[in-house]
């Protein structure tokens, strides 16, 4: 991958169409098919050091502190680890307690975003043993963590975060992959996830072959002056990054909230001209899910939803390929990064730059 536009408008457009490839890249080299788990040369963590780890803090900004998000969800669910995630800008004002047991990961593009460093910094300086996951080689917070993985996403030009974020999230899976392997994770499992990794970047272009439906549906929903994002669990980080992606490269002012949380306060935003995105996936929650839409639509509210099949109580459906359950997640925001690319470019917005924001946020 190069800086060359390669015939897309903008990089924006571009990067969202690199996704398989750099998809492929993450996982190329990793998997270790004779013990179902994967090789992350980096870490510098042996076995037994991943044993003692009692709890993981992930620590990040923006977009990426949403795939650290899922990441926290994907080391709970594979690997048994208490796992959380929080804005690394929050994290170190607050004088946190470092425990020896807790493995602190820091997660960004650049690399360089001050915030983040100077987590990492503070925590080195408390003795706390710090991994990176981070996209450009070499750079300031790579070099700061006491190992880590690279998330092969390949340069990304555009202010607005999108192949990175993909590529982190599945950086994230491989990471707990290899620790539920080292813990809990039976063989079964491990080969089941391995199995749905090898079936991303096939999926990823599947999802992109649908971009005419779309820019359609972002035509539909242009005229929003306001929008609400749903999901649940792993649902939710989710539709807190596609809300971010909305707002960032359009200005239209969105906001997301866990599903089970409408009834306590949001639900009273819900009118027609506030449409709803809500991310439905096929698993344990679907039933809740379409108990939040019914009640959206009980206050006619529009209901655009991403979901694994046709959901009758929304007005529209963005149907995405099934996954494993854990994985679902990493395919499930992929439409809404064009969604928000397509609503930003009939909105005639500056899309690889958006007023305001700039690429690495090197100061506090
Ligand atoms: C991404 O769309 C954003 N522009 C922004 O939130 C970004 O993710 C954040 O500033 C963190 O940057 P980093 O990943 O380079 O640390």
């Amino acid at each position: 991958e190069s800086y060359d536009m390669g015939g897309h408008d903008t990089y924006m457009h571009k990067e969202i169409s690199e996704q398989a490839d750099a998809v492929d890249r993450v996982l190329r080299g990793r998997i270790d098919d004779r013990f179902s788990t994967v090789h992350l040369g980096g870490l510098n963590l042996d076995a037994r050091e991943a044993r003692g780890v009692r709890r993981i803090k992930i620590l990040g900004c923006g977009t990426s502190y949403h795939a650290g998000q899922i990441g926290a969800q994907l080391i709970e669910e594979l690997a048994r680890i208490p796992a959380d995630a929080e804005p690394a800008s929050e994290f170190r004002y607050r004088n946190p307690v470092v425990d020896p047991d807790t493995l602190y990961v820091a997660v960004s593009q650049s690399g360089e975003t001050y915030d983040v460093l100077a987590a990492v910094q503070e925590l080195k300086r408390k003795g706390a043993r710090v991994l990176g996951v981070v996209n450009v080689v070499g750079s300031a917070i790579a070099r700061e963590a006491d190992g880590g993985t690279y998330v092969h996403a390949g340069p990304e030009v555009c202010v607005v975060s999108t192949k990175c974020f993909t590529n982190t999230v599945v950086a994230f899976a491989l990471l707990a992959l290899h620790l539920g392997r080292i813990r809990d994770l039976s063989v079964a499992d491990g080969k089941r996830i391995i199995d749905g990794l090898r079936r991303l970047p096939a999926q990823i272009t599947e999802i992109l072959e649908n971009e005419d439906e779309i820019k359609k549906l972002a035509a539909e929903y242009a005229d929003a002056k306001s929008m609400m994002f749903i999901g649940r669990v792993r649902g939710y980080p989710v539709a807190r990054e596609a809300s971010l992606k909305l707002k960032e490269v359009s200005y239209i002012h969105a906001e997301a909230y866990p599903a089970s949380e409408l009834k306590h306060g949001p639900l009273a935003l819900i009118e027609p001209a506030m449409p709803t995105v809500a991310i439905v996936p096929d698993d344990d929650l679907l039933e809740k899910n379409r108990a939040a839409m019914e009640e959206i639509k009980a206050r006619s509210g529009r209901i655009l939803a991403v979901a694994h099949q046709v959901q009758e109580k929304a007005d529209h459906t963005i149907v995405v390929p099934k996954n494993e359950n854990e994985l679902d997640p990493i395919l499930m925001g992929i439409p809404l990064q064009l969604f928000a690319y397509h609503t930003a470019l009939a909105m005639g917005r500056d899309i690889d730059k958006p007023r305001n924001l700039a690429k690495s946020v090197t100061v506090e």
